[in-house]
């Protein structure tokens, strides 16, 4: 039987762009966590799969509260529903980083090559006021005016910019049965059919050799270098859904 990996059925989807990204975060203040660690959600737009790891990349702000949360506790789940094939994606995971710091060449060049695929506008926020705090309208010049008003080098990334690297663990993969104007062709399972569940069903990927107390140890040194986890070998169990 042809065992098709999460990571082979989201290439093939279609929306696979965009994610829902979750983290831990410390809570208190703010957050009306009073203390308490609180879940915090966001969008995302994922930027590729890197083969050797199955680790999923996505480009952030070192000074976003994403990044605070991952500081402390490096644990994440990211999350995908793709409406025309009616299938849920949820990947628990650990994350690492490429920042400024990180020593890897191999690393650095896949920041640099991030980098140069942003647009202008988006690559001028990462030299802008920090990422959600209050904006001063009175300033004559905002920081972001200023900022759009130099040319950013497409070449060096800023000190801001990172590439976070999710690593994981296990996927939640859970598929629904298709409404009636649903192409059949569009639901591909894991195991290899191409035609649609008469049933909800739900399978478990997970890595066989992982080792979450390594990621905490990589992550908090600060960036993604040698961050690959030993093994990807991957078990795909089918679940009670
Ligand atoms: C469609 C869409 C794509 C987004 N992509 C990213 C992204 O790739 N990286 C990112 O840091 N924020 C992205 N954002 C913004 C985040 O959802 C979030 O609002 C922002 O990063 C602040 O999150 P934080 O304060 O929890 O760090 C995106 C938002 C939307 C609506």
């Amino acid at each position: 039987m042809i065992v098709l990996k999460w990571w082979d059925v989201l290439q093939v989807l279609e929306f696979a762009n965009y994610a829902q990204f979750a983290t831990v975060s410390a809570g208190g203040g703010g957050g009306g966590g009073g203390g308490m660690a609180v879940p915090a959600v966001r969008t995302i737009r994922v930027r590729g799969v890197l083969n050797e790891q199955r680790a999923v990349m996505f480009s952030t702000d070192s000074r976003s509260d994403k990044m605070k949360d991952l500081s402390a506790n490096p644990h994440c789940e990211l999350c995908w529903f793709f409406p025309l094939s009616k299938e849920q994606f949820r990947i628990s995971a650990y994350a690492t980083w490429i920042d400024s710091a990180t020593t890897d060449s191999k690393l650095q060049a896949i920041r640099s090559q991030q980098w140069k695929e942003l647009v202008l506008p988006t690559r001028s926020l990462f030299d802008a006021a920090p990422p959600g705090t209050v904006m001063d309208r009175n300033t004559k010049l905002g920081d972001l005016d200023k900022y759009e008003a130099q040319p950013q080098s497409p070449h060096i990334p800023s000190p801001n910019f990172v590439i976070v690297l999710v690593h994981p663990i296990t996927c939640d993969h859970l598929t629904l049965p298709p409404s009636g104007m649903v192409d059949p062709k569009k639901v591909l399972h894991h195991d290899g059919v191409l035609k649609p569940a008469r049933q909800q069903r739900r399978w478990k990927h997970a890595v066989a050799k992982s080792t979450p107390a390594t990621a905490t140890a990589t992550a908090t040194t600060g960036s993604g270098g040698g961050a690959a986890a030993t093994a990807y070998e991957w078990i795909v169990t089918e679940l009670n859904p």
